[in-house]
């Protein structure tokens, strides 16, 4: 997995690498998690989680990737199911949280690019998420590592009373990003014999 950007001060003075996590990393993913949702930032979470409920993210099937820097667990980006449908099985949710002390040197991006390489191994062929409006280092690093922006649920939920709005985003990965026609602009018969039900 991938080093930290050249140019960006390192962590704490040495080199950032991503691995695949273990549950031995369930406690201090929680710890960072935890941070992610007391700063009321990144998620409508707002009940901290303990490290058996992180221990459970990890089923072998969608990636969970940590940061080390100075040789501590500094970051981490978790996938996990996005629709319990077969068809979207190579579809996964994903986040991505620094540790509050280390926020801003990179660390998010070589999470990410561990996650995105972990996923595609994997066999995955999109990652998908929502970002708050108002996360800007959130929505730059994600477009910055080819993420799109699809557009804007508005008020999706409430954090602490308070509607928000959320960017949908998505980063195809794999056999999806084969340069083959895509049903962007149906034509009229396929508009036709379309389902009745959600795609
Ligand atoms: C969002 C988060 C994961 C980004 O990770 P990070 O290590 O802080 O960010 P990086 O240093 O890798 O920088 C990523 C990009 O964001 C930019 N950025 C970082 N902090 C920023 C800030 N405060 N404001 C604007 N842009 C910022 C960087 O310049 C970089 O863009 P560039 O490559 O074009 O220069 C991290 O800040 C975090 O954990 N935040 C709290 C939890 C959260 O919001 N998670 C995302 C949930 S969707």
């Amino acid at each position: 997995m991938q080093d930290s950007t050249p140019g960006r001060p390192p962590a704490a003075g040495g080199a950032a690498f991503a691995r695949p996590a273990t549950a031995a990393d369930a406690s201090r993913i929680a710890a960072i998690y935890n941070e992610g949702i007391e700063d009321r930032l990144a998620t409508f979470e707002t009940r901290l989680r303990s490290a058996a409920e992180v221990g459970a993210w990890l089923d072998g099937i969608h990636p969970v990737v940590v940061v080390e820097a100075d040789g501590e667990v500094a970051a981490f980006a978790a996938s996990s199911t996005y629709r319990p449908r077969e068809c979207y099985a190579g579809v996964a949710e994903f986040s991505v949280y620094v540790a509050r002390g280390v926020r801003g040197r990179g660390l998010g991006q070589v999470a990410m690019e561990g996650l995105i390489g972990a996923a595609e191994a994997a066999g995955f062929w999109k990652l998908v998420s929502r970002v708050f409006v108002e996360n800007a280092p959130s929505r730059r690093l994600l477009t910055g590592l080819g993420f799109r922006e699809i557009g804007v649920y508005r008020r999706h939920a409430r954090l602490d009373g308070r509607w928000r709005d959320v960017v949908i985003v998505e980063r195809l990965l794999g056999p999806a990003t084969d340069d083959q026609p895509t049903d962007d602009q149906p034509t009229d018969d396929e508009a036709a014999a379309s389902p009745s039900v959600a795609p």
